[in-house]
Formats: C-alpha cells, structure tokens, sequence
C-alpha cells in the first residue's frame, strides 16, 4: 500500500517535470485532430477516413489490422471508412496513439511493440473464447453471464505498456541502464522502476490514458495489470490483460524490458473461472498467429 501512495504523491511531480520537458508523448497533429474528433459520439466516418487518408501509414496500418487473422473478419475489407466502422471509436483511437508513440518507442525499447500488439490479439481472443462458453459464469458471484467487450479489452491491452515510453523518454540514460540491469539479473522491471524513479509503468499509464479521454474500462485495467488483487472495478478485464501478458512474456514475442517472467496470478483462475486446460488451449492458437506480428513495420 506504501508503493500506491508513494506513486500517488510522485505522481503530479513528475507529471508537471514530463510537462515542462515535452518529454510526454506527443500525437502528431493529424493524429490529435483525428483524436479530438473521435471523443465525440456521433463523428463522422467519412471525415475521419478523409483525415486519415493523408497518413499513409496510419491508414496502412489500420488496413493490416483489420485484415489479421487475429481480428477475424471473414472477408477482406479494402475500404478505410469501413474500416473504421467495424474497429469502432475506441479501438481506432488505441491504435492511432499506439502509432504514434511506439514509433518513438522503438528506438528505446525493441520489441515494445511486438509485445503490446500480441497481448492485445491475445487479450481479445481470450474475452471472445470466454464469451462464447455459455455455461461458464464469469461475474464475481452473480448468477449472470458476464460478457466480455473484446475491443476494449483489446485497446487496454494495446496499450498497457504504455507507461514505460513515458518512463523512456523522461529518463532516456538511465532507463537504459534499468533495462540493461534487468535483462542481466532477470528482474521484474516494475520492481526496479520504482525503486529507480519512485513510480511505474502501470500508474503511469494509467495517468496518460486517463488524460487523453479514453474509457475507464481501458485505463483501471492498465492501472492494476500488475496488481490485480487491488482492482475492484473491471476485474475480468484487468485478469485477461494480466494472463494475456503472461503468455505474451512466456511465450518469448517481443521484448517488454525484461526476460523475467513473474508467476501467474493464481486469482486469474478464479477470476475467468478457467483452469490449465483452458490456457493450454488458448496457447496452441495464439502461438499459430505469430507470424502477424509484424503489420505495422
Ligand atoms: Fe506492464
Ligand atoms: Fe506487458
């Protein structure tokens, strides 16, 4: 509880040093205007794809992702309008921020991006597996079904790592440094962050996501994906993106800061009402996807 509180109080500090620097990440322009007009409900399809449109590499980007085996659709979709309509505000948003920072993140972090698009694929394929199994109860107690929101839990899971940029552009040598550390002495990188820069990637994030106006249901999992017992809301949600994390790790695709992989969280289980037969299902299909990593080089 020590660690919450002292990310608590760090946090307006840091967040007005990030601030001050410009060392918080920044959305290109068109991006931001794409954002801006995403927050409202009833925006324009056609505007947006217009706006996009001049980003051939968003608008590229946004193609393969609809089009991955990951997603689902059975048919091949050409048209970035109808793009946008099936991935929904939400995940659209996730993705156009992921771009943005990512590509600034690769040159700190190698594999950042791997990690977060297959925890994401992997996020989603979990929530619609559990939607699917009629029998299953996944609601805390209640006798109701509980139905998963799959693009939510996979715009949380997109983004959960997204604290360590910020980390990452803030610190820049020093973050090297805890990188290098943890890989050498197989440590958890949470653990060696707050004890380098008195907070973490998860707070951090949270704080980001908060801040740019996307849903609770994204940003209370990325606050708690490490810290699962303290979530009281969207707990089904921060359990997929801590067992998508996991296998994401366990499996070895790309690189989240450190090789250290922390044991699962036995409340996932219980949680997800699953058990290790349903992980090991889940791993034979997620590993075939492997290859589709790479939709956005
Ligand atoms: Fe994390
Ligand atoms: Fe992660």
């Amino acid at each position: 509880m020590e660690y919450r509180q002292k990310n608590v109080d760090r946090l307006d500090e840091l967040m007005s040093t990030i601030q001050k620097t410009d060392s918080i990440p920044t959305l290109p322009k068109i991006i931001s205007k794409i954002t801006d007009l995403m927050e409202d409900d009833t925006f324009s399809v056609k505007y947006i794809g217009e706006l996009m449109t001049k980003d051939l590499s968003l608008s590229a980007r946004i193609l393969k992702i609809v089009n991955s085996p990951f997603y689902g659709f059975s048919q091949r979709i050409y048209n970035l309008n109808h793009a946008i309509v099936l991935l929904g505000a939400n995940v659209l948003k996730s993705i156009v921020i992921s771009t943005s920072v990512f590509t600034a993140m690769k040159e700190s972090m190698e594999g950042l991006w791997e990690h977060s698009l297959f925890c994401a694929f992997t996020a989603k394929y979990i929530a619609g597996t559990l939607n699917k199994d009629k029998k299953r109860l996944i609601s805390n107690g209640n006798k109701k079904k509980y139905i998963i929101d799959g693009d939510l839990v996979f715009s949380a899971a997109l983004l959960h790592d997204i604290g360590k940029v910020i980390i990452a552009t803030t610190f820049k040598n020093d973050f090297k440094k805890v990188i290098d550390t943890a890989k050498y002495d197989n440590i958890s990188l949470i653990d060696i962050e707050y004890k380098n820069f008195n907070t973490s990637h998860d707070y951090l994030g949270y704080a980001l996501i908060k801040e740019w106006h996307l849903p609770p249901s994204i940003y209370f999992p990325i606050k708690y994906h490490h810290n699962l017992a303290l979530a009281d809301e969207f707990k089904v949600e921060t359990a997929i993106i801590n067992l998508a994390d996991f296998l994401t790790k366990s499996l070895g695709i790309g690189f989240s800061g450190s090789p250290y992989v922390e044991r699962l969280n036995g409340e996932v289980f219980e949680i997800l009402g699953i058990d290790i037969d349903f992980i090991r299902n889940i791993i034979e299909e997620i590993y075939s996807f492997k290859e589709e990593l790479y939709v956005f080089d």
